[in-house]
């Protein structure tokens, strides 16, 4: 079980934010989910089944029906009393408040892996990971749109970036202040990239299945306002930058955002019965994702050296998953080129 030690939250100094009220009001909105201003139920509904009816494509795409899922809680590796940071990594995690940013966090937390949180609204990370020793946890505030705030002291130390950063496909209240997905999924990646200094080992990406597809149906409807078209542009200025990369594309997500959880609740987040993981290269694959699976994803994805310079789509289907075990995660890695 992992223990809540003390806050003590590091702000980065050029990044000071101003004391701000927590409100335990997180957004439960799924970037996939139509917002009210252009749908109704029978809509969305509507545009699921048709998604939903699109045939999995590959027999080859192979799923992993091993032992039961162990949360990072009944397989802590944690003893932050002895050992507070037990990694040489320090991760930059961007969108940590998000519903996958926050099960990378909770779960880099949970293995004493360091990291660093570039959040809009730093006092969210105080709600959802309590309090913890500043050696393991560093929260900085900034916005991906505003290069100016992505200092280099923001990669001070860091070895890898995990970005799980995004704003609903259609107009919603997170569009507000034009937090729209060509500001957040193109321009905001870009400029991440951007500011990503060459020593980073591995950056890896959180895109959408369809993204190469999007001029087609039923993928052209999800991109309406472009959404799979700028994380295609994301993608793309991430391959072209140099930087050793992984490109991980969920399915449509579930299991989360979680709110007002604290980091014990969201460390036994389960996908309940849907913890296989099906991985699938060429966007072939079609369906949903667990956020607690895109979240292991990207961490296992850090440490397995042939997933540089790949894109992987990633579903979720009822069965056993292979948990936060490597070896498992590099099978269904390597399984994944087979369905290209
Ligand atoms: N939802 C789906 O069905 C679906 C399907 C496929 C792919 N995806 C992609 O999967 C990823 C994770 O999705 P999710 O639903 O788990 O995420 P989410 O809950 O929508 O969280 C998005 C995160 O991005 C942050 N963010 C938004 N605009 C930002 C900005 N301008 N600067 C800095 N941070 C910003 C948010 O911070 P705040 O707390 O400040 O808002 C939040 O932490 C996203 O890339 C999403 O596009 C989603």
């Amino acid at each position: 079980m992992a223990t809540i030690t003390k806050l003590s939250l590091s702000y980065i100094p050029h990044f000071p934010h101003p004391p701000t009220t927590f409100h335990k009001t997180f957004q439960t909105l799924p970037l996939f989910t139509l917002p009210p201003l252009c749908s109704s139920s029978s809509f969305e509904n509507q545009l699921r089944k048709t998604i939903s009816s699109c045939r999995l494509p590959s027999p080859a795409i192979r799923a992993i029906n091993q032992e039961v899922v162990q949360t990072p809680s009944s397989k802590s590796t944690r003893d932050s009393k002895t050992d507070p940071v037990a990694s040489s990594k320090f991760v930059l995690v961007v969108g940590g408040s998000g519903g996958v940013g926050q099960l990378v966090a909770a779960a880099l937390l949970d293995r004493n892996v360091k990291l660093r949180l570039l959040l809009r609204d730093p006092e969210k990370a105080t709600t959802l990971f309590g309090e913890q020793d500043e050696k393991l946890l560093q929260v900085c505030k900034g916005d991906t749109r505003n290069p100016e705030d992505l200092d280099p002291s923001i990669f001070e130390g860091v070895t890898h970036v995990i970005c799980c950063t995004g704003t609903t496909a259609f107009p919603s209240r997170r569009w507000d202040e034009d937090n729209t997905p060509e500001r957040v999924d193109w321009e905001g990646v870009r400029n991440l990239i951007s500011a990503i200094p060459r020593s980073v080992k591995r950056v890896v990406l959180v895109s959408s299945i369809g993204v190469t597809k999007f001029n087609e149906l039923p993928w052209s409807i999800m991109n309406l306002f472009g959404v799979l078209k700028y994380k295609k542009q994301g993608e793309d200025f991430l391959r072209d930058s140099g930087l050793p990369f992984t490109i991980i594309r969920p399915g449509r997500l579930t299991d989360g955002p979680y709110t007002s959880y604290d980091l014990n609740t969201l460390l036994k987040a389960t996908a309940g019965q849907r913890r296989a993981v099906l991985l699938g290269q060429g966007d072939k694959l079609v369906g949903e994702a667990s956020r607690i699976v895109v979240a292991e994803a990207c961490i296992q994805a850090l440490d397995i050296g042939f997933t540089e310079g790949q894109a992987y789509e990633i579903n979720s289907i009822e069965g056993e998953g292979p948990g936060n075990d490597p070896q498992k995660w590099s099978e269904l890695f390597k399984g994944a080129a087979d369905t290209q």
